[in-house]
């Protein structure tokens, strides 16, 4: 049976283990929804200023998707530089930011986007968090902002530099 990355000839348990572990510097990133997810994202596969996108991390040793935990799955936002706070500005790659995308609250998807205030909203208690300010809360009752990945870009990619600042996962769940 053909595994996530077509030609990898690593035993299905190796694979497994690659896909489960999170994010690590030199990972590139794909789309987790629409047709292509398989084309390394590029700060131009992302409109700016507009709401999230979900992506994974993707091991460049095997091309393999870190699909293999929801843990992994990430919020792409794309931004000016100018208006990211400074921390956010250390952790973008040519604008674009990643955070978690399982709300610190509970573990739900944060998956709404207001439009008004450019802010993520998780749609189970409806917990915000500002992706311009490396995924700080804005409005509970999540109390803890949202892990983030900083970036980086290598040959045109935008790839992983550090792992996630933080726990990922929801605080009462
Ligand atoms: S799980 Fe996100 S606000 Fe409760």
């Amino acid at each position: 049976m053909a595994g996530l990355a077509g030609l990898s000839v690593l035993p299905a348990s190796a694979q497994d283990d690659i896909a489960t572990a999170p994010p690590a510097p030199g990972d590139y990133l794909v789309f987790a929804g629409g047709e292509d997810r398989t084309t390394p994202l590029t700060p131009d596969s992302l409109v700016p200023n507009a709401g999230q996108v979900q992506a994974w991390p993707v091991d460049p040793a095997t091309d393999t998707v870190r699909n293999g935990t929801l843990y992994n799955l990430l919020v792409l936002t794309r931004w000016d530089p100018a208006v990211l706070s400074p921390e956010g500005q250390e952790y973008a790659a040519e604008g674009v930011v990643a955070q978690t995308a399982i709300c610190t609250h509970a573990a739900c998807e944060v998956t709404d986007w207001i439009a008004d205030s450019f802010h993520m909203e998780c749609p189970c208690h409806f917990s915000r968090f500002d992706p311009r300010q490396n995924g700080a809360v804005i409005q509970g009752p999540a109390t803890r902002k949202l892990p983030a990945l900083a970036l980086a870009m290598e040959d045109g990619r935008i790839v992983v530099k550090a792992p996630f600042d933080g726990r990922v996962g929801g605080d009462t769940a």
